[in-house]
């Protein structure tokens, strides 16, 4: 190692050292989540969302609101039912880390593509959800995102079923179940 890197790695190792758990090791709770959100990252079935390279910040409230109830999902209560607070904000930090898996879905055919992007643009949704739809901090990233997954939750969000946010539900309200397929299609095709 040459003097420079060796000064950098010390002092890394001071800064990050000791008592702290290091970012690469899992939260022990981690484990919980590979039975339905996959061993690396592809999640077992369509309906379930992809977490890995998920923003930290928007997994942090999610797993906050369904333990609040204010997102209902049966098989997430039961798993945030063993999570403390500082556990949340650890599998928030850590899956976030992780990189984002090819689920290998198809891009949309060029209508669709046309037509999504025409939605996207009279609804802003590239304001909040980013360029490229990588999301950031609290706003989630839907490219790639499942798409039967992007599909349901966004008719949750319309019916009022998912119900963590008041701003989506007002906003898809205005757009047809046809529009909504036509969203999801295109995002996880991107
Ligand atoms: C028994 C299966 C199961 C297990 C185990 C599980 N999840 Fe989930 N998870 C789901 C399902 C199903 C959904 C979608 C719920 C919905 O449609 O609203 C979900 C949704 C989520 C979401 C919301 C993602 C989004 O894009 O909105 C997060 C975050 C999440 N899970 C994190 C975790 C973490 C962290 C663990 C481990 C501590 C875990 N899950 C364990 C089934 C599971
Ligand atoms: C004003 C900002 C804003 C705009 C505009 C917006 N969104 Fe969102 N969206 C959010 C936020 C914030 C969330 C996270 C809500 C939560 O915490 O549950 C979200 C959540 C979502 C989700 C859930 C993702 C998941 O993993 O569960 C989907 C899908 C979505 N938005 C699609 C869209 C689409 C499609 C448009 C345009 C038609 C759009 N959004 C416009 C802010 C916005």
């Amino acid at each position: 190692m040459s003097p420079a890197r060796f000064v950098l790695a010390a002092l890394l190792a001071a800064t990050l050292g000791a008592p702290c758990a290091r970012a690469d090791t899992p939260p022990e709770k981690a484990a919980l989540c590979a039975a339905c959100h996959g061993e690396k990252g592809v999640p077992i079935d369509k309906a379930i969302p992809v977490i890995w390279g998920q923003n930290e910040g928007y997994i942090y409230i999610q797993l906050r609101d369904f333990s609040r109830g204010a997102r209902q999902n049966e098989q997430m209560a039961a798993i945030v039912a063993q999570l403390s607070r500082e556990d949340m904000k650890a599998l928030a930090a850590y899956f976030s880390t992780l990189p984002w898996p090819n689920l290998l879905q198809k891009s949309a055919p060029d209508d669709v593509v046309r037509r999504a992007e025409t939605v996207a643009a009279s609804a802003q949704c590239p304001q909040c959800h980013q360029g490229g739809y990588i999301g950031a901090s609290v706003q989630p990233r839907l490219a790639d995102q499942s798409e039967t997954y992007l599909l349901a939750t966004m008719r949750a969000f319309r019916s009022g079923a998912r119900a963590n946010n008041d701003w989506m539900t007002a906003l898809l309200k205005t757009y047809s179940d046809d529009d909504l397929k036509t969203l999801a299609s295109y995002l996880a095709g991107l």
